[in-house]
């Protein structure tokens, strides 16, 4: 009786303190690098897991978010939108290996707090209470970005997970790190110079510039006209050809501190989507590493 209600405690998290979730934090944080991959960070893929595996959320009917792990199903995994996160969740598989008490659904969201700390950007306060859920808990294919569309689009899947165009524009920052994949998405290149490192330059580079339509036989992307090495995608070019928009890329290009502090915030909510508050014991934490 005992260790079945032990198996049950540790299925509700009950018997996890900050320092065991803190754990975990540092074997993801250890793992972080690796050679010859990308840029040499799985950072960027984790951030991309985290948020797709969030973003599904829709306020209408309350479906969706970080609460099931709903990618760990074929239906899910097969969505469009996120091919090539095989390789995050094949990794964060083995850190669920060695912490087997842990959710899917509060590691992967853990996996990109880590990565967005370990990258130099911003701390974001996170907690644990998710659960995992059934692949009936799936939602339809679609609630992710299109990245070949713009504004409006940006809007109406933004605005159903209950963000407001200042926070669209600070998750966008995310873009900082990392590359687009043509096994992938189809698109190519990395936002930045410094594809590993969180920080404002998606921004200062959105808004200082010059971009023009890259010539070549894939989908329609911007690259940059000095160095045609780094690319934007439509949806990345319409956070300046809308004013709204257009209003905070220029103040998070002049200030990162801002910056830092409303991505925070905003990852820190996209993170929560879905999940019962009912289902968290307490606030947010602020994890670490030493
Ligand atoms: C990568 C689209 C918003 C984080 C990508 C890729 C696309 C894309 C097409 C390339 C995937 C690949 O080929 O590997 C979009 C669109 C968005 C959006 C249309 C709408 C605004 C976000 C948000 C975040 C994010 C809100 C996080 C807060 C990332 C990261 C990568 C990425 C970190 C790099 C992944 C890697 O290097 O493997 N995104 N994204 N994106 N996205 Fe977004």
């Amino acid at each position: 009786a005992r260790g079945v209600a032990a198996a049950a405690e540790g299925k509700l998290g009950l018997r996890h303190s900050q320092q065991d979730y803190q754990k975990v934090y540092d074997a993801i944080a250890e793992k972080l690098e690796q050679e010859g991959y990308d840029d040499g960070s799985l950072a960027p893929v984790l951030v991309r897991l985290a948020w797709h595996s969030s973003g599904t959320y829709n306020k209408e009917d309350n479906t969706g978010g970080s609460n099931y792990a709903t990618m760990r199903f074929k239906p899910e995994a097969e969505h469009g939108a996120n091919n090539g996160l095989n390789i995050a969740r094949d990794h964060m598989q083995k850190i669920k290996d060695a912490f087997p008490w842990i959710s899917y659904g509060d590691l992967w969201t853990l996996g990109g707090v880590v990565a967005v700390q370990e990258s130099g950007g911003p701390t974001v306060p996170w907690r644990p209470g998710r659960i995992d859920g059934f692949e009936h808990h799936v939602t339809p294919d679609g609630r992710l970005p299109d990245a070949a569309q713009a504004q409006d689009h940006l809007r109406f899947i933004f605005y159903r997970m209950g963000f407001n165009d200042q926070e669209i524009v600070a998750l966008s920052g995310a873009h900082a790190l990392g590359r687009c994949h043509t096994d992938r998405s189809g698109f190519e290149g990395p936002w930045t110079f410094s594809p590993v490192t969180f920080s404002n330059q998606y921004f200062t580079l959105l808004q200082d510039e010059p971009w023009q339509w890259r010539k070549w036989k894939g989908p329609a992307q911007y690259e940059d006209k000095k160095t045609k090495s780094l690319m934007m995608l439509p949806t990345d070019m319409a956070l300046v050809k809308d004013k709204s928009f257009k209003k905070f890329v220029d103040i998070y290009a002049k200030d990162e501190d801002a910056f830092f502090k409303d991505f925070s915030k905003a990852f820190a909510k996209l993170l929560e989507l879905g999940v019962p508050t009912s289902q968290f014991a307490g606030d947010a934490w602020k994890m670490g590493s030493e």
